[in-house]
């Protein structure tokens, strides 16, 4: 028993170690590889949590194998507020990801996306103009319109009103419903004689470029798309701690057999 925690913690180590390699070499990959601004902000992040995962790793292998008490320390310190700050990001997300959800449109099968519907939080965030030019850029360079355009092409305005639509399309490539515009095509509309007191109505525009990414519901689209990957994410997360949390026990079991070794000598 006293060995064996030791050696699960070196070959536990030794398996991130491992892992960190690929990671690192796909965020370096990555910085190589993106030309749009999208794919750009992955990157750092990527290789900040590869090299951190080498040192803690390394940490992690010597304490335990070595019997170094105070990188084993180190170790678990490390651990420990790592499982401290995934648990707290993950309450935080879910707080925030928890409100808003998009409104159905009387006859049609899409819905709509309302910013303030979402929490004040995510709301700031967005509405950050270096932020959302950022987003928008990104969405600009990407195939979100393009394709949308491309696949209701030939379709009516009825044969439009019934698709179902993600978040991002229905808020960033077409006009609102109470603007009333007229169909032309799914990224050409007219502008009716009704009256509308939508601030999006006046940011829609048919040139490809510009569209309703200026639009507020452009941006609750895609915190609907946050909250939609979040779940996956929190799913993610809840798996890593639990693993996390036993790596950390078994660890502290190592650290103690590091010590009660050490008095021995
Ligand atoms: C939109 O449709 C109108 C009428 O069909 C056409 O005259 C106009 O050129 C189109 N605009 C764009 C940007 O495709």
């Amino acid at each position: 028993m006293v060995r064996f925690s030791n050696n699960l913690i070196g070959l536990l180590n030794l398996l991130t170690l491992l892992l960190s390699i690929p990671v690192i070499v796909g965020g370096v990959w990555l910085s190589k590889q993106g030309s749009t601004e999208c794919e750009r902000w992955l990157e750092k992040p990527v290789i900040a949590l590869g090299v951190f995962l080498l040192l803690v790793s390394i940490a992690g292998l010597v304490g335990a194998c070595c019997r170094v008490s105070w990188l084993l320390w180190l170790y678990l310190l490390v651990m420990f507020l790592l499982i401290v700050l995934l648990f707290v990001f993950t309450i935080f997300a879910f707080v925030v990801t928890n409100k808003g959800a998009g409104k159905v449109v009387s006859n049609k099968g899409y819905k709509e996306y309302r910013l303030g519907d979402y929490s004040n939080w995510l709301q700031k965030r967005v509405n950050n103009t270096k932020t959302w030019n950022r987003i928008k850029s990104c969405l600009q360079g990407g195939d979100l319109c393009y394709d949308f355009h491309h696949q209701f092409l030939n379709y009516t305005v009825l044969q439009f009103s019934k698709q179902e639509l993600s978040a991002l399309q229905s808020g960033c490539c077409k006009p609102a419903e109470d603007c009333q515009f007229i169909y032309n095509n799914s990224t050409n509309w007219t502008k009716g004689t009704a009256a509308y007191n939508n601030t999006d109505c006046d940011a829609w525009s048919n040139d490809p470029n510009i569209l309703c990414f200026n639009c507020q519901s452009c941006k609750a689209g895609l915190l609907q798309n946050l909250k939609t990957d979040w779940k996956k994410v929190a799913v993610v997360n809840i798996i890593v701690l639990v693993f996390l949390i036993i790596v950390y026990s078994i660890g502290c079991c190592a650290f103690r057999n590091n010590r009660s070794e050490n008095w021995k000598y």
